[in-house]
């Protein structure tokens, strides 16, 4: 029995817990047939409502369990999410069912065998023109400032990131816009792929100096190249340039969605921080974890593009749903290639996540079966000689791997059923494909 937790509570009261969780923990059989314990209910929670009266917020029943379930109904409409009293066994079944349905849509799109960078440039394809706008308005969004802090940022910008956030939220954008039978996106799109960005590079030099990392897009960290204090400045003017920004679009909905991401990402930091070497640590817990880290900017930042698209409250929410499950799902693969890549693939030495105590999901999975892996993480906190390794094995002949797999994949298929509601077009098929490009890291 795992108690649900009010996340946090923001100002007179009014709750913003992400992902509410309830009671219990269902099985869920994963491909490879292993069952793998699932949080009864990831609730993709209206993190948004700070003092929106209009949307739902607590207080809902489903403290008695929503999970996975192809007729249930979350509200709004989409059926993602389902009521209780459904049976392990059930739910193992369906989610079997969709993700067979998700092994043979990835078929369908013929992406398997193609590189990642192939993948990545197939997803642009529909929006090259406004990925261009995006990126030339990030070159001048630094402006005039003290030259270390423009040098700092510089340095990232050029370095050049993958760019999936601005990617996701132009594509949601798009097909939005397409459910009006508008064709193009507006100012207020392209502005907003950029914000998502900025704050995305912002977290990533604050998350640099918080785990240590020398080496960040093939480049030297800016904490390593200009120290921790230059670093943090960099982050923070990084964070203020994008509030700028987002307060200059003029849409207060927009604005408390994605203000609330940059405070959430604080929020996944300090739990991470707070949670090291932490062996009772719950797979509950780390999806809060990780939908704080990751999942809050690409979750808001499609809820955003679909508010600029002039969107239904139900289509406003599925988007959401979309960028959440994606952005979980992002966050657990990035886990497992820490322990399945070498260290030339990763830039960092392998399993860095298990030796400086964060325990994801691999781990998690497979603490209750191994009493020697949480005495190797609770007692030795991994100090002795050949500790680390001796874990790494345990994760792996335990099938921690396979087992986060399929929780990423689960996510994944959660995050294609809300692309239902767009109309078919190419963009929709961009942001089907973007579910496959995350997957296949892991593949
Ligand atoms: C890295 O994100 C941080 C995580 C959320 C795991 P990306 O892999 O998107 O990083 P860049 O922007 O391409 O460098
Ligand atoms: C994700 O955390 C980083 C942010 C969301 C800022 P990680 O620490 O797992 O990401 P990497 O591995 O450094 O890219
Ligand atoms: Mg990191
Ligand atoms: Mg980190």
């Amino acid at each position: 029995m795992v108690s649900s937790r009010a996340l946090s509570s923001t100002g007179a009261g009014s709750s913003r817990g992400v992902l509410r969780r309830a009671s219990g923990a269902s099985v869920v059989a994963g491909r490879a047939g292993s069952a793998i314990k699932q949080p009864t209910r990831l609730r993709p929670h209206r993190a948004y409502v700070r003092d929106n009266k209009t949307e739902q917020t607590d207080g809902d029943s489903d403290d008695q369990g929503v999970w996975l379930n192809g007729n249930g109904n979350n509200g709004n409409g989409n059926g993602v999410l389902s009521s209780s009293g459904v049976t392990d066994e059930a739910m193992a079944a369906k989610s079997q069912v969709a993700f067979e349905e998700l092994q043979s849509f990835l078929k369908r799109q013929g992406a398997r065998g193609a590189s990642s960078k192939d993948v990545l440039s197939r997803i642009q394809s529909p929006v090259e023109g406004e990925m261009q706008q995006q990126t030339d308005g990030l070159r001048n969004i630094v402006g005039e400032r003290h030259p270390l802090l423009s040098a700092a940022s510089e340095h990232l910008f050029q370095a050049g990131g993958k760019r999936v956030r601005p990617l996701i939220a132009i594509l949601v954008a798009k097909a939005t816009r397409k459910l009006y039978g508008l064709a193009d996106v507006t100012s207020e799109h392209i502005r907003l792929a950029m914000i998502t960005e900025m704050i995305h590079t912002a977290s990533l030099v604050h998350d640099d100096v918080l785990d240590d990392c020398e080496l960040r897009r093939g480049n030297s960290t800016v904490h390593s190249l200009y120290g921790t204090r230059v670093a943090v400045l960099a982050g923070d003017f990084l964070f203020a340039q994008s509030s700028w920004f987002l307060a200059n679009l003029n849409n207060l909905e927009v604005i408390k969605l994605i203000s609330q991401v940059i405070a959430d990402f604080a929020d996944g930091e300090i739990a991470q921080a707070s949670s090291l070497f932490d062996v009772d640590i719950t797979v509950e817990k780390y999806l809060d974890k990780s939908f704080y880290k990751t999942a809050s900017l690409i979750a808001a930042s499609c809820r955003s593009a679909a508010v600029f698209s002039d969107c239904t409250e139900g289509e406003k929410s599925l988007m959401y749903d979309y960028g959440c499950n994606l952005g979980l799902a992002f966050q657990i693969v990035d886990d497992i290639l820490d322990f399945t890549q070498t260290e030339e693939e990763l830039g960092k030495p392998q399993g860095q996540d298990l030796a400086s105590g964060n325990i994801t999901a691999p781990a998690i999975l497979v603490l209750e079966q191994s009493p020697r892996l949480r005495e190797l993480l609770k007692e030795d906190r991994l100090q002795s000689e050949g500790s680390l390794q001796e874990a790494m094995d345990l994760v792996f002949q335990k099938g921690g791997i396979e087992k986060a797999k399929d929780l990423a994949r689960h996510h994944g298929d959660l995050a294609l059923r809300s692309l239902d509601v767009l109309p078919e077009c190419e963009e929709k098929e961009s942001l089907q494909l973007m579910v496959e490009y995350v997957l296949e890291r892991i593949s």
